[in-house]
């Protein structure tokens, strides 16, 4: 949540400042600002609303400095205003700070700054930080480093999440940053350097990034930076090279992100399956070192996410649970955390993430590696947080998702879930050769099958546009069917704001049939074989009590009285999800665009939660 960008080189700042918060607006957009030092003074445009607000402050252009930092925000302590908007200057306006994450002892350090006779402005954790460093700057800090010091000393103080920039008018050459547990990357290019929450934000200025640790601090100038630990001791750090395509990250285009990349989704996963495995040949993890004696000893995987995640994790459960015979339990990662799980060193973890910033994701992966278990990190993200923790990263290689609703990212997460449950299953010799040579075929076709399905989509809209003004819907589903329910259920609450909740359709006769009356709408998913008569009496049991339904399917329905019907072709069951879930992703994509509604940046939502 929050996104932050900082510049510092030979250009003008204010417009390589408003291009990355336009890139990073997906992680907030209730208010947004900028400092930069002019005329020798710290200069901050702030207001509530998104980044266009902002531009349009008349100030903006005037402004010639070639340093400064930027923040859009998703507001956690006081609401969206003016004032609450980052950055946040100290008393003396000499400090200007930006922050991502949550201060928690901030009434404690507000207490003592007041005690001290400092005044606040807003109602924000964050403006503690620069009063804090301006106390310790003019209170015994020795002359060495003085501002750094001031920064640290005022770092140490804080409890909680942060990735801070700090720029003084005493010191307008340099940018300092810090970051404990949101992210923070530098690009640094020829005399100018750039400063960022993701790497996508700012990749069309360079491809060479330092990915800060925790606790690591970096003072950047313009043709240098310098890198220091948490006592302050200098040391080197390695560029990494990124071969993202900049143009990958904008619209192409399309009318918003998530339609293109709902688009994007026969090559995305063509991208997720890449090397790993060929017809014929075993599949291959040169990312993992987990071998066939290593497995043995494993009695219990954990997959633990959160949001659209944690529902492909659901999917891969059952793959795993199918081919490898290991029993696999699915977290929310917020619970996980908190609940004490059994783990020991026979428990293998998987921690999925399209951001890898997600965290309560990376707190309980640190968690599960405190009680000894492996654990191996899915993300999108190449060299985000949570990549850097696990014992071992897969890549799902899906390309940059901006739309704060995840659609590509969660149908790679699903296929990458599936092709490792296959290696396992080859190096435990737990399932038949050609069950598993049959489902690596299944996977190929996918991309095809993707475009056949996104090749028809009448349907779907005709529907959309019936149904947009409901106020609730229902999804049923059973195994797998169940999980692309709830996954739909999601896709329609994060963009069209219509409640809707999802069913395991057996559960109907507990509880859920109760809501059902005339007109409601009711969405049935049906691709498996084995279960599709037992849901099909479960819809008709809707239909009876006056639903209006949708059915999604790959199975041949004779004599239904469903309204709607929407064909996706047939597959392995446990893949079925990649297809039936993409006729929900584009309903709730086109229901929200018949409401007139933001589809990339719903109300309240942001892509990357990097607070609990
Ligand atoms: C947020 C996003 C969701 C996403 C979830 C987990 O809630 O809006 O789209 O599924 O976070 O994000 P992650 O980056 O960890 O997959």
């Amino acid at each position: 949540m929050c996104g932050i960008v900082g510049y510092i080189g030979n250009k003008k700042a204010t417009p390589i400042l408003i291009n990355g918060l336009l890139s990073l607006e997906y992680r907030g957009y209730d208010s947004a600002g900028i400092a930069v030092i002019e005329n020798n003074e710290i200069c901050v445009l702030k207001d509530k609303g998104r980044v266009a607000n902002l531009r349009k402050i008349p100030e903006i252009d005037t402004l010639e400095s070639s340093i400064g930092i930027a923040h859009t925000r998703w507001a956690t302590h006081g609401k969206p205003s003016k004032e609450n908007s980052h950055p946040h200057l100290d008393n003396s306006k000499q400090f200007a700070v930006v922050h991502n994450g949550i201060i928690e002892n901030y009434n404690e350090l507000k207490e003592f700054l007041c005690s001290k006779g400092y005044k606040f402005l807003s109602q924000t954790d964050t403006e503690v930080i620069p009063n804090l460093i301006h106390y310790y700057y003019t209170n015994g800090i020795s002359d060495d480093d003085k501002f750094l010091r001031a920064v640290k000393s005022a770092i140490d103080d804080l409890k909680g999440s942060y990735a801070i920039e700090v720029i003084s008018n005493l010191y307008p050459d340099r940018v300092i940053v810090v970051r404990k547990d949101s992210p923070l990357v530098i690009g640094t290019s020829k005399e100018e350097n750039f400063i960022s929450s993701d790497i996508p934000a700012i990749l069309s200025y360079t491809k060479n990034f330092y990915l800060l640790d925790d606790y690591e601090y970096a003072v950047v100038y313009n043709d240098h930076i310098q890198f220091f630990d948490n006592s302050l001791i200098e040391h080197s750090k390695a560029i990494k090279s990124i071969e993202w395509d900049a143009t990958a990250a904008e619209k192409n285009g399309y009318e918003d992100y998530m339609l293109k990349e709902i688009y994007e989704q026969p090559n995305s996963i063509r991208e997720t399956i890449g090397t790993r495995f060929k017809l014929g040949e075993k599949c291959c993890f040169d990312d993992i070192d987990i071998n066939k004696e290593y497995l043995k000893t494993v009695n219990k995987i954990y997959i633990v996410a959160c949001g659209t995640a944690m529902h492909a994790g659901l999917v891969g459960k059952v793959a795993i649970e199918k081919l490898c015979n290991i029993p696999t339990g699915v977290d929310i990662a917020s619970e996980f955390r908190y609940r004490n799980p059994i783990i020991d060193e026979n428990t293998l973890c998987i921690f999925i993430s399209q951001s890898g910033e997600t965290a309560d994701t990376i707190a309980a992966l640190k968690l599960a590696k405190e009680k000894k278990a492996k654990t191996i990190a899915i993300s999108n993200v190449i060299g985000s947080s949570i990549t850097r923790v696990a014992d071992y990263t897969i890549y799902t290689h899906a390309g940059p998702e901006i739309a704060v609703a995840s659609t590509k990212a969660y149908t790679s997460q699903i296929i990458l879930l599936v092709i490792l449950a296959m290696y396992f299953a080859e190096n435990l010799e737990s399932c038949k050769k050609d069950v598993l040579d049959n489902l690596k075929v299944d996977i190929l076709d996918l991309p095809s099958k993707i475009e056949a399905v996104l090749n028809e989509i009448n349907g779907i809209k005709e529907f959309a546009n019936k149904i947009y003004t409901e106020k609730d819907m229902y999804f049923l589903g059973r195994g797998n069917d169940y999980y692309v329910a709830m996954e739909g259920s999601l896709k329609l609450k994060e963009i069209s704001y219509i409640h809707s909740e999802a069913y395991a359709s057996g559960e109907l006769k507990h509880g859920p049939i109760a809501l059902i009356e005339n007109d409601v709408t009711v969405i049935g998913i049906l691709t498996d074989s084995n279960l599709v008569d037992k849901s099909i009496s479960n819809i008709q049991e809707v239909v009876s009590r006056g639903a209006k339904t949708l059915v999604i399917t790959n199975q041949r329905l004779t004599n239904n009285n469903f309204d709607f019907i929407i064909n996706v072709p047939e597959t392995n069951n446990l893949i079925s999800p990649v297809l039936s879930v993409i006729p929900l992703q584009l309903l709730a994509y086109y229901i929200s665009k018949n409401k007139g509604l933001d589809v990339d940046k719903p109300r309240n939502l942001a892509k990357s939660v990097t607070v609990e």
